[in-house]
């Protein structure tokens, strides 16, 4: 039997339809936007990959760095006998959690991307038999059913992917977190804090354009899923900081004025010379506002822990 398996919660046409419905929406908006979770079919989250490893790019280091600190730490305050994991994708710093976590009975990675999953679980699995892998391919902005598996339960979220969901979203999806914890249990969250805009900037723009590579594939996927014709070549990638939200705001400039067809939803967008498409907002955070999000939904934040440099904060909070 194997260690390793995926339950798929999200019926491929059931994401279809709500690819379908995205776009229809975002594309006839004003301004238009994409939502994230598009980004990530398979060339999508190998670009990600590729986004960790660049030099501008510090969340990843930075979280990496707290997480090798602190693993210890974090399992000796919460020894959790289930991880689940939101938006796992390799998987790759969770491993200083699983070795930390002695009891270890299962862990659960959730993710939209099934070749990310699969490759993180294949990999896992064989580096590790003793441990069940049960991942689930999932939206972690729905409502989730966990497998029955021994408590306490630690829920991870990493990489600074709360800060993708807008403010609204954010309530939406903290709620549920909470939702999933029973007493015991507790949520570690990874943000992102605000800093130097310049510095800031060049994470989500960096000059070997891997970012905007990235940010072009949710074209790509458009393209390939409803037979649209959009030209990556005739958009720019723009990132500006956003000061009143505290947010990073990606964006695709359109550089001439131009017609794109998306033929499964007879849809013709018209496009002005400069016209921008929002695809992501990155949010960077203050200690107190993660504090009073965290509250407003019943959880107390315990455990706050940074990189050597304050870049990046990892919090650890509980039922209350
Ligand atoms: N946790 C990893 C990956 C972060 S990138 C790290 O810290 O490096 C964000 C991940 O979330 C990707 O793997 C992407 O496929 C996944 N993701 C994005 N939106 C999602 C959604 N709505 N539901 C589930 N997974 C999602
Ligand atoms: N969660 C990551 C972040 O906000 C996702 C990300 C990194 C991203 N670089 C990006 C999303 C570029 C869109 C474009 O840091």
């Amino acid at each position: 039997m194997s260690a390793f398996h995926v339950t798929r919660t999200l019926p491929e046409d059931a994401m279809a339809a709500a690819l379908r419905a995205d776009v229809q929406q975002g594309l006839t908006s004003t301004p238009k936007t994409l939502p994230p979770k598009w980004f990530y079919d398979a060339r999508g989250s190998d670009l990600f990959e590729r986004i960790t490893e660049l030099p501008e790019y510090y969340p990843f280091r930075a979280e990496r760095e707290i997480l090798a600190r602190r693993a210890e730490e974090i399992a000796a305050a919460l020894p959790a006998r289930t991880l689940v994991e939101l938006g796992s994708g390799s998987s790759q710093k969770t491993r200083h959690l699983l070795d930390a976590l002695i009891g270890l009975h299962t862990y659960v990675p959730v993710d939209v991307s099934e070749s990310a999953l699969e490759q993180a679980g294949q990999a896992l699995a064989a580096e590790r038999p003793e441990l069940n892998v049960h991942g689930l391919i999932a939206d972690f902005t729905a409502p989730l059913t966990l497998p029955d598996t021994p408590g306490p339960r630690l829920l991870v979220f990493l990489g600074g992917t709360i800060g993708n969901l807008l403010p609204e979203e954010r309530a939406r999806f903290l709620a549920g977190a909470r939702a999933l914890l029973s007493p015991g249990d507790g949520l570690l969250l990874g943000t992102d804090l605000v800093k130097d805009e310049a510095v800031l900037v060049r994470a989500y723009d960096d000059a070997a354009g891997v970012t905007a590579a990235f940010d072009k594939n949710v074209l790509s996927v458009v393209n390939r899923e409803l037979e649209a014709d959009f030209d990556l070549d005739a958009f720019d990638h723009v990132a500006v900081w956003d000061p009143e939200h505290e947010w990073i705001e990606m964006r695709l400039r359109s550089r001439t004025a131009q017609t794109v067809k998306v033929p499964a939803l007879g849809l013709a967008v018209d496009f002005a010379a400069g016209e921008e498409l929002r695809t992501e907002v990155s949010s960077k955070f203050r200690k107190e506002k993660v504090a009073a999000e965290l509250d407003s939904v019943g959880l107390e934040l315990t455990d706050w822990w940074t990189d050597g440099e304050s870049r990046f904060a990892l919090s650890l909070s509980r039922v209350r």
